[in-house]
C-alpha cells in the first residue's frame, strides 16, 4: 500500500543575493511499513525535502498525498491532529527539546497534546516506551541535557512512536553518534519497524548507514531526485555519477551487502 506519494515538490530560497534550486521537480513513494533512504551530498535537498513533509516551511509547488489526503492542504487542527501519524527525528534533538526539560515532560507532550492517554494513565505509557527504547524508568526525572547523546536520541524515538505514527522522518538521526550507539540505534529502529509496520524516510549522506536499513535508496543531487532502486541496485549497479561518487567515497561498500 502505498502510504505516501511526493510529486513534482519544488522549493528555491533566495538569500543575500543568492537564488538556490533547493528541490527541482522531486517525485517519490514510500509504502507502509518501507525504509526509503534518501543520501546525496551536502546542499543537495534532503533535509528541505524533509522539512517540507514534516509542514515546517511551504514548498514552491508540488504535491503531497499521505494515507490519502492532500497533505500540504491540511491546515488547523486538522493538520495538528494527522500530525501524530507523521513524526520526526533530527540529528540536533537538544536543539529540538527545551534543555532544562525533564524526561517525563518530553514523553508526556505528545501523549497530551495527541490525546493517547488520560492523565492518569501517562505515567505508565511514559514507563512503557522508556522501557521500549532500552532506558531504565528512573530516567523520567532526569533533565534532557543531562543524558548522553545515544540516550537523547533513544528518548526522540520513544518520542516519535508515542503517537502511533506510521512514518517517522529521520534527518541524520544516528550521525552524530559513536559507531558502536549508532549500530544499536539502528536495531532499535530496525526492531520497532518490524513491530509496529512504521514506514522510515531515513535521510542520511551516509551510504553505510543506509545500505543497513533501507529497502530502497534514492539519491539527490543538487535539488534533483537522480537515481532511485533498491539499496542493492544503488550500492552495487549505480548509474549516475552521484550515486557512483558516494560509492566511491565509502570504501568496502559493496562487499557483504545483506538481503533485503
Ligand atoms: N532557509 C534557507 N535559506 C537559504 N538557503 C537555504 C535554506 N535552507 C536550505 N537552503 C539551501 O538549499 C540547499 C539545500 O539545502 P539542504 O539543507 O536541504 O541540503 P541537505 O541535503 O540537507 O544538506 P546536508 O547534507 O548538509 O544536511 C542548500 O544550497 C542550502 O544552502
Ligand atoms: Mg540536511
Amino acid at each position: 500500500m502505498t502510504l505516501l506519494a511526493i510529486k513534482d515538490l519544488s522549493r528555491h530560497f533566495s538569500s543575500g543575493g543568492r537564488d538556490v534550486t533547493a528541490l527541482n521537480e522531486v517525485s517519490l513513494t514510500l509504502s507502509a511499513g518501507e525504509t526509503l533512504g534518501l543520501v546525496g551530498a551536502s546542499g543537495s535537498g534532503k533535509s528541505t525535502l524533509a522539512r517540507i513533509l514534516m509542514r515546517l516551511i511551504p514548498a514552491d509547488k508540488g504535491t503531497i498525498r499521505f494515507e490519502d489526503e492532500d497533505w500540504l492542504a491540511l491546515s488547523g487542527a486538522e493538520l495538528r491532529r494527522r500530525r501524530a501519524k507523521m513524526q520526526m527525528v533530527f540529528q540536533d534533538v537538544l536543539g529540538a527539546f527545551n534543555p532544562r526539560a525533564t524526561v517525563a515532560s518530553v514523553l508526556d507532550d505528545p501523549l497530551r497534546i495527541h490525546g493517547i492517554a488520560p492523565k492518569a494513565g501517562r505515567p505508565k505509557e511514559i514507563a512503557a516506551l522508556l522501557d521500549r527504547v532500552g532506558l531504565p524508568a528512573g530516567y523520567t526525572t532526569r533533565s534532557i541535557r543531562e543524558v548522553s547523546g545515544g540516550q537523547r536520541q533513544r528518548i526522540a524515538i520513544a518520542r516519535a512512536i508515542a503517537t502511533r505514527p506510521s512514518l517517522i522522518v529521520l534527518d541524520e538521526a544516528v550521525s552524530a553518534l559513536d559507531v558502536s550507539i549508532r549500530g544499536k540505534i539502528l536495531e532499535l529502529l530496525v526492531e520497532l519497524q518490524e513491530e509496529r509496520g512504521i514506514a522510515y524516510l531515513f535521510v542520511s549522506h551516509d551510504l553505510a548507514v543506509l545500505r543497513a536499513v533501507s529497502h530502497r535508496i534514492a539519491v539527490m543531487d543538487a535539488g534533483r531526485l537522480v537515481e532511485s532502486g533498491t539499496a542493492r541496485q544503488v550500492i552495487e549497479t549505480p548509474r549516475s555519477p552521484a550515486a557512483r561518487a558516494l560509492i566511491a567515497a565509502v570504501p568496502r561498500l559493496v562487499t557483504g551487502m545483506p538481503e533485503k
